[in-house]
């Protein structure tokens, strides 16, 4: 091109999640980004080099040939080996047990530390971030990372790895520098794990501060459970089964007063205000509206699907329909059934009605017409369709599509 900028994948800001230490949280940090990003409209694509394909199995990818292992043993073309994820914006190139086979192959080719770099320059310039999940040590594959990104993100775990270890890892940033990759920023140091309650862990903080200055990130990302819980959730969800916690283990993990498993709870009301005589009305209240919607907003910022806990009463079909009716209206995509008779309603309430999803096509339909014509706006029946709209109207037809391709196979 005229202004010297390439046409290819090279165009894409890539980065390197790195750190040579094994379970430091490169793959839980190169999935947040990942989700991250996309939920902000970028888009990315992620390689998954670890033969362990964590971050594959995250992905909830169902086929994961062919892989990165293909690419190297075959010669298949890599865009052959990238796949959609379970996040929409986001897609990956996987990694199988045999990339432990593939890695003296990678080896024995000329120039194989850039390989992965020349393989990008053939990829057409489509996502905004190319993300490197890296391998622990120092294998071929994370030299040839090194090689393709121009940046690399370190999450270091501050009381385990300490000063030196960070030393070590900068050297070895140095080393990719001079052996590889001259061009190669530090994007920055991201203390994860991050374990507050360890004397430690401040300490080592402040020592590293010190060492590095800005380039250790302000942001720390916590200890946190349901991040570690995270992954082994990516299985239930493309099997389409429950894959959070309900509201019920919020309410025990709370110390909320009540024993209510769903349902209302007749203490939980607002009283009407005093007028003269009249008797005072109780305005029951929805107690899971909270837990339900952090639910929700965990699980869209892990690219997971929300499935709400159970309904106790199973004699109770009514309480269970108004229960599951407003946990589908907060965007759950399912609710856990216990008894045999749930699975009907859930099924009935989780299925989009008919007539809502023949609106949503009519809006995504003429927001296309509007858009092939150049009109600008789009209306349906004389009503102008605002972005909101168009977005929850690709939801539910997502939605119904997933259900048909389910009830399908
Ligand atoms: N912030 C966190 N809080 C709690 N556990 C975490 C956190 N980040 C990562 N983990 C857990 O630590 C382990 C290692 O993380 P992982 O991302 O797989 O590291 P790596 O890819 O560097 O080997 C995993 O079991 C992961 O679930
Ligand atoms: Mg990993």
């Amino acid at each position: 091109m005229a202004d010297g900028k390439s046409v290819n994948a090279l165009n894409s800001r890539r980065i390197a999640v790195f750190n040579a230490k094994g379970g430091t949280g490169k793959t839980t940090t190169t999935h947040a980004l990942a989700a991250g990003l996309a939920a902000r409209g970028r888009r990315v694509l992620t390689f998954d080099l670890d033969h362990q394909g964590n971050l594959t199995f995250w992905f909830g990818l169902k086929d994961t040939r062919p892989g990165l292992d293909e690419v190297i043993r075959q010669n298949t073309p890599l865009g052959d080996a990238i796949h959609p994820t379970t996040i929409a914006g986001v897609d990956h190139v996987p990694a199988s047990p045999f990339l432990v086979a593939a890695d003296p192959a990678l080896r024995a080719k000329m120039g194989a530390e850039t390989w992965l770099r020349r393989q990008l320059e053939r990829l057409p310039d489509r996502w905004d971030f190319v993300l490197f999940d890296c391998a622990p040590g120092l294998g071929i594959l994370t030299i040839a990372a090194l090689a393709a990104a121009g940046e690399v993100l370190a999450p270091v775990q501050p009381s385990v790895l300490g000063l030196a270890g960070v030393a070590r890892l900068l050297e070895t940033l140095d080393q990719a520098r001079e052996g590889v990759n001259p061009d190669l920023r530090l994007l920055g140091i991201l203390p994860v794990i991050v374990d507050r309650r360890m004397a430690l862990t401040g300490e080592v903080l402040d020592q590293l501060r010190e060492h590095c200055g800005p380039q250790l990130l302000r942001t720390t990302i916590g200890v946190n459970v349901r991040l570690a819980e995270a992954p082994s959730h990516a299985k239930p969800i493309y099997d389409y089964a429950p894959s959070s916690t309900g509201a019920a283990d919020y309410a025990a993990s709370q110390g909320m007063r009540t024993t209510n498993i769903g349902g209302g709870n007749a203490d939980y009301v607002m009283l009407t205000d005093k007028a003269g005589e009249a008797a005072r009305e109780r305005h029951w209240n929805d107690l899971w509206h909270y837990p339900l919607f952090r639910l929700v907003q965990a699980a869209r910022a892990h690219g997971l699907m929300a499935i709400d806990g159970p309904f106790g009463d199973y004699q109770d079909p009514e309480g269970f329909r108004a229960q599951a009716n407003r946990t589908a209206i907060l965007g759950c995509e399912g609710k856990w059934a216990i008894h045999p008779s749930q699975i009907e309603l859930c099924n009935e309430i989780f299925t989009p009605p008919a007539k809502e999803v023949a609106r949503a096509e009519a809006i995504l339909a003429s927001m296309k017409d509007a858009h092939s014509t150049g009109s600008g706006a789009a209306s349906l029946n004389g009503v102008l369709i605002d972005a909101a709209s168009i977005r929850q109207a690709e939801v539910i037809v997502k939605q119904m599509a997933m259900i048909n391709a389910k009830s399908a196979s």
